[in-house]
């Protein structure tokens, strides 16, 4: 029995929340490791929609344990919020059913502030991101300049006033470079007195909890934000996320050594969006985008931006089977493809000339590269709500056969509407 890690294959939105809820049904913990509240996973559970950004996906699940792990940077207003939308749902957040590692680094007004301040000097220099302004990438920079103020800090009054002394030293220095008034001590400690009460109940040793509940063979279910094309390393940089998106970030961002982190199960949307900037190299700006993003809802949850859309690219997918080790994939939203004549899907890219059959790593050349499309014919049956393999039009399952080769990689999940049980399992993750 293996736990399973969900990853985003694409950048981002693949429909990992509707996944990672279903598979919750097979667990017994689902865990976040990186990311924060940046994400926007939407959940549909007999008609009522769930929309979730720092909490793990189980959350909605009763008698599932929900971690947030080291590897995300945790906002505590955000979490706050978010708890009370979901108490509106009639979902209730409690400290037995939600665990938050001690050792998280916080996201602090100041964070959202300077990723705002930052985005609104590159608008005009040409250099923005398109970030979801969240304050993730100037949490992470904090974290790894070893001054973050991190949740233990909470409970500790007697140092938090030095560790925020040292963090305003340095956000101060760069708030009047981008000039800007500079942050108070003041208001930061009241903005961290404020909530801590709020926090600290569910603060836990998280790494011992997995220990514990892996001994206890307890099914383990890791839930991926963004997607490998926006990873610090892997993704298209500098037009990325501030953190490993990839698989092999569950272990280091929950505390559990890879040997138990099992099935990778890449998510995979059977076209492809991007919110933000940065290359896309199958995007289609026309006619075809807008069917594609209008029939797919394709909004951002999170700021509501338009998202870009575009053929499946295999190239992408291709390399993040590799960089992820995916050994299965969930393919989602193949019904937003219904009722088109034909379906192109990138194969391979021409680069100054030359056929390749992977992503570049500058910036330069992805800037460059052309996609090299085959056309495959459409269906004009339809795949929406399909819950059987037999239920698809056979153009359909051609299509779903040839993704699969391209990619090297089988489909374990196929998802046919954004409703929870609209879901055809092939192969479990956890079985296999
Ligand atoms: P995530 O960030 O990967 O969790 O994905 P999002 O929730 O941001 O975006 C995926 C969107 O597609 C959500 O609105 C889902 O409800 C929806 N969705 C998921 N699977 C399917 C599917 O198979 N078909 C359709 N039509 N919508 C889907
Ligand atoms: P889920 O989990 C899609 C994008 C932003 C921007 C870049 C950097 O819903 O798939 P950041 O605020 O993280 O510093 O922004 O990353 N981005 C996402 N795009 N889905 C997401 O999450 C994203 N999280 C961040 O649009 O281009
Ligand atoms: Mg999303």
């Amino acid at each position: 029995m293996a736990n399973v890690v969900v990853v985003g294959s694409q950048w981002g939105d693949e429909g990992k929340g509707k996944i990672v809820d279903w598979l919750s049904e097979r667990a017994d913990v689902v865990v976040r490791f990186q990311g924060g509240h940046n994400a926007g996973h939407t959940l549909v559970v007999d008609g009522k929609v769930y929309k979730l950004s720092l909490l793990p996906s189980g959350v909605v699940r009763e008698g599932k344990l929900s971690i947030i792990g080291n590897g995300v940077v945790f906002d505590p207003h955000a979490f706050v919020t978010e708890v009370g939308k979901l108490k509106d749902q009639g979902v209730e957040v409690t400290p037995d059913r939600l665990k938050i590692a001690e050792n998280t680094a916080l996201i602090l007004s100041l964070h959202r502030e300077l990723d705002g301040f930052r985005e609104d000097a590159a608008s005009n220099s040409g250099t923005k991101i398109g970030t979801t302004r969240r304050g993730i990438g100037p949490a992470y920079e904090d974290k790894v300049g070893r001054r973050a103020v991190r949740v233990m800090d909470l409970a500790d009054l007697e140092t938090l006033p030095l560790k925020v002394d040292r963090l305003l030293t340095h956000h101060n220095a760069l708030r009047r470079g981008l000039g800007h008034p500079e942050a108070t001590h003041e208001a930061i400690m009241a903005e961290l007195t404020s909530v801590a009460d709020r926090i600290l109940p569910y603060m836990d040793r998280v790494w011992k909890v997995l220990d514990d509940r892996r001994k206890a063979g307890e099914r383990i279910l890791f839930e991926g934000a963004q997607g490998t094309l926006l990873d610090i390393d892997h993704g298209t940089y500098p037009f990325v996320t501030s953190s490993n998106t990839v698989a092999g970030q569950a272990a280091a961002g929950s505390g559990m050594g890879p040997g138990g982190v099992g099935y990778v199960l890449g998510i995979t949307k059977a076209y492809t969006t991007r919110v933000g900037e940065g290359p896309f190299p199958t995007e289609q700006t026309n006619e075809i985008g807008e069917f594609l993003g209008t029939k797919g809802h394709e909004f951002g949850v999170v700021t509501g931006r338009k998202r870009r859309c575009g053929w499946f690219d295999a190239v992408l997918v291709r390399q993040a089977v590799a960089v992820n080790g995916i050994k299965g994939i969930a393919l989602t939203k193949l019904d937003v493809l219904d009722g088109l004549p034909e379906i192109k899907v990138c194969t391979a890219y021409r680069l100054d000339g030359e056929v390749i059959d992977y992503l570049p790593a500058s910036q330069g050349a992805q800037a460059r590269v052309e996609p090299i499309y085959e056309t495959l014919e459409g269906w004009s049956g339809t795949t929406a709500g399909a819950r059987s393999w037999n239920d698809l039009p056979a153009q359909a399952v051609k299509y779903v056969r040839h993704i699969e080769e391209l990619i090297g990689a089988p489909v374990a999940l196929l998802s046919t509407s954004p409703e929870r049980d609209d879901t055809i399992l092939v192969t479990d993750p956890f079985q296999d």
